[in-house]
């Protein structure tokens, strides 16, 4: 073990998830070498300061080609994943990239044929995966205590500060809806939870616009999927809760019913409740962003990659990051999710869209180009 050679890595995308996730690597051992990219420069260097990283350039494609890189961490705007992920799998780099795998059913389909031909080892960051409170229910729901499963319902609610800022850096917005960019963990966690016999055969779905449509997106969408085996799956999301809300992020629930057991989740953060007379900003903070927010009560931990403390982030997505960092090191079998569910993700937020804008239910699975023919319709 002793005498190993330590990993280069490039994380491309220096905002609030890079700087994350580039601070966990600063503290790996296992880490010896580490390359920033952000066409934003004064994200990457502030960035290679503050963590002593070894280099930064604005041009992504110049750092995954550098000879000291053996793993890529995509972490760019939602909808930019896809060239650098490709230029990642040309040079064979380990990757993780953030959710969804793309923003285009096509270029998704391109990425997962480009990485599973080329044979990289590729994730995708469904962080939530990795707190305790879903992987004893996972656990639970393998070993068979609660049976075959019949029905689930998943409920998501966001406060709409985080589509505020995820939708500040683009116009282009018609495939920023709720499913695609937050609804893909509740739907990633409650399909991994049910595991591999949940296999949906048809979706139907609707969609509200009432608030979000001066930002170009939608309010809510809610849907309900029908497996193989005749399971129904309810899946909802609305992300335009006010401002004022105080879950700062995200709130869930999951019902999982099967035939010998049930379980149910409830994970919206009312167990920890700050009030307070001194006004909370928002939790998603990035570069940019300016809300104007009164909150005087937060629901703390609501914030989905944990929260910070004395400069440090505690929370799922350094478990995440640290177990991938085993997993590229020690060559460790973990649960991130791969390349080929982060597709499946985006094909299913992708058709309760589709069905939403139809009016219609759609029988799965859907070829990439028909879903995107008939969304751009
Ligand atoms: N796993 C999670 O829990 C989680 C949480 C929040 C966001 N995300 C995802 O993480 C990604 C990043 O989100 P964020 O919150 O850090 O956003 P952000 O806006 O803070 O950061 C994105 C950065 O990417 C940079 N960028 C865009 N195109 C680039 C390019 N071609 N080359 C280099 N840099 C480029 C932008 O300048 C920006 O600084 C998104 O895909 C988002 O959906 C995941």
């Amino acid at each position: 073990m002793g005498d190993k050679k330590k990993l280069g890595l490039a994380v491309v995308g220096c905002g609030v998830v890079g700087r994350m996730r580039a601070q966990l690597a600063s503290d790996f051992p296992g880490i010896g070498w580490i390359g920033l990219s952000d066409t934003n420069e004064a994200l990457g260097t502030t960035l290679k300061e503050d963590i002593g990283a070894d280099f930064h350039t604005t041009d992504f494609k110049e750092l995954i080609a550098r000879p000291e890189v053996d793993a890529v961490i995509i972490a760019t705007s939602t909808w930019a994943h896809t060239e650098p992920t490709l230029a990642a799998v040309d040079e064979g780099h380990m990757m993780m990239i953030e959710k969804p795998l793309a923003t285009d059913a096509r270029e998704s389909a391109e990425v997962l044929a480009a990485i599973e031909s080329a044979g990289v080892d590729a994730v995708v960051g469904y962080t939530q995966r990795f707190r305790r409170r879903f992987l004893v229910v996972k656990e639970r729901i393998q070993t068979g205590q609660i049976g075959d499963i019949t029905a689930a319902v998943t409920r998501a609610f966001m406060n709409r500060m985080a589509p505020t800022g995820e939708v500040r850096l683009t116009q282009d917005r018609c495939f920023l809806t709720p499913m695609v960019v937050s609804g893909t963990h509740s739907l990633d966690m409650c399909l991994w939870l049910m595991g591999d016999a949940a296999k949906p055969v048809s979706v139907y779905a609707r969609s509200t616009e009432k608030v979000m449509s001066e930002l170009g997106t939608k309010d809510a969408t809610f849907g309900v999927f029908t497996m193989a085996d005749g399971t129904i799956w309810s899946m909802n999301i609305c992300w335009a809760l006010p401002k004022e809300w105080p879950g700062a992020v995200y709130g869930l629930e999951i019902g999982i019913v099967g035939t010998k057991g049930v379980i149910d989740i409830e994970d919206t953060h009312r167990d920890v409740i700050l009030a307070t007379e001194m006004p909370q900003g928002p939790a998603y903070n990035p570069d940019g962003l300016k809300i104007d927010v009164e909150r005087n009560v937060d629901f703390l931990t609501s914030f989905p990659p944990g929260d910070i403390h004395r400069g440090e982030l505690w929370g799922p997505m350094r478990e995440e990051t640290n177990t991938w960092f085993q997993r590229i090191y020690n060559k460790k079998d973990t649960p991130h999710a791969t390349a080929a569910e982060g597709h499946r993700n985006l094909m299913l937020t992708m058709a309760m869209d589709l069905s939403a804008k139809t009016g219609k239910e759609i029988e799965l699975p859907l070829d990439p180009a028909d879903l995107m023919r008939e969304l751009e319709a």
